[in-house]
């Protein structure tokens, strides 16, 4: 399963990186409203220090939600580094335009997705990812990790190369819960993956190692 993160920081996406583990980042909107960045050049010129910082795919997101508005933000957006995948929301606009950027060998990835009809729309149109959002069905009480499931079983069906994104995932379960489905990537804040390294266990194990070759070594 690839690890991305889901940030637009670039301090946490470089120790993120610095860790060795890390195969992407997936930005949004909000996320880079967070990092306070604004206006065309400043988005283009962040999108592309992220690039400098991975080693592998960088999702941006088009703003436009019209056909033509996300063809053009799509195809500069590819221009900043060869690691853009171009993100597109889930609508109907959004699907011909991924059918579009599938056809030129352009890489999307379709967000915004809460069913297993919309994957399958978004496989069906050629998306390189689908990003359903756990969290966001986990906050209405409907099961997120069961819309992962579904869909890595309806695309193991049928073969669609668009792989599993999961998105929205907030703590260590939903990210171990996504490998045990077989999701192909979880995008998630660094303090998850990070989470993953903490057992008391280790802890204690490891002070105790410590103290017995203390007390032969000095
Ligand atoms: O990748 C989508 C993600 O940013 C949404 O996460 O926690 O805002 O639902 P969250």
């Amino acid at each position: 399963m690839k690890f991305f993160i889901d940030t637009a920081n670039l301090n946490e996406i470089r120790e993120a990186q610095e860790l060795g583990i890390l195969d992407g980042v997936t930005t949004n909107p909000s996320l880079m409203a967070k990092e306070g960045i604004s206006g065309k050049n400043n988005v283009y010129k962040h999108y592309k220090a992220i690039c400098d910082i991975v080693d592998g795919d960088v999702s941006a997101e088009v703003i436009a939600t019209d056909f033509k508005g996300m063809i053009e933000e799509g195809e500069e957006l590819i221009t900043i580094d060869p690691k853009i995948v171009v993100k597109i929301p889930m609508i109907k606009d959004g699907i011909k335009a991924i059918k579009y950027f599938s056809q030129k060998g352009i890489r999307t990835n379709c967000t915004l997705v809460f069913s297993a009809g919309q994957a399958l729309l978004a496989a069906k149109a050629g998306a390189t990812y689908v990003s359903p959002f756990i969290g966001r069905l986990d906050d209405i009480s409907q099961d997120g990790m069961e819309l992962i499931a579904q869909i890595v079983g309806i695309y193991r069906n049928y073969d669609y190369q668009t792989e599993v994104l999961a998105a929205s995932v907030r703590h260590t379960m939903h990210l171990i819960s996504c490998a045990e489905v077989g999701a192909d990537v979880v995008t998630c804040p660094l303090n998850v993956i990070t989470a993953l390294l903490n057992h008391p266990l280790t802890d204690s194990g490891l002070a105790k190692f410590l103290a017995d070759h203390k007390k032969v070594n000095g």
